[in-house]
């Protein structure tokens, strides 16, 4: 396997993800566990996009429990609904979150987080765990963040 990542510091938003995607493709194809998958993912969208949180929350039963992440500790479970991630989960649909203090609901983990994106999972029709990643900027996710990203964690089911 790779042992780095290679990206221009740089590059545009949408730049970094085209190189960066074929990368993790390539990593991810050499490993089957998610976990250690999840890691490395986490790791290198930390790695490449400096983000304050980079992380997955997998569906357990019926809550949302913490998996590998990148960044400062993290809540541990997330109920179904809940917060950001547990309604991406409930609505099995992205959320892009530009200021989470106008977010009804939104669980602060971190009072450094301003913005937020949740992209669910899915594996046969159902949320097999979420990727969450937090900034420490407003509205600093977009469209092109989520398209990536839904690449991405596609990759992981
Ligand atoms: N803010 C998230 C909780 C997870 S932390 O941001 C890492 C939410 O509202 O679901």
């Amino acid at each position: 396997m790779t042992d780095s990542i290679h990206f221009e510091h740089a590059a545009t938003k949408s730049e970094k993800y085209q190189s960066l995607f074929p990368q993790i493709a390539a990593l991810l194809a050499s490993e089957t566990d998610q976990i250690a998958n999840m890691a490395n993912v986490s790791a290198v969208l930390k790695e490449v996009f400096s983000f304050w949180w980079v992380g997955f929350y997998i569906v357990k039963q019926e809550e949302l429990v913490l998996g590998p992440f990148q960044g400062p500790l993290a809540c541990t479970r997330i109920q179904k609904g809940k917060g950001v991630c547990g309604k991406a989960w409930a609505t099995q649909q992205s959320i892009i979150v530009p200021d989470v203090d106008a977010f009804e609901g939104h669980i602060a983990c971190s009072a450094a987080s301003k913005s937020e994106i949740v992209i669910p999972i899915m594996q046969q029709e159902k949320v097999i765990a979420v990727l969450d990643i937090d900034s420490e900027y407003l509205n600093h996710f977009d469209e092109i963040d989520e398209m990536y990203l839904s690449k991405i964690v596609a990759l992981l089911a």
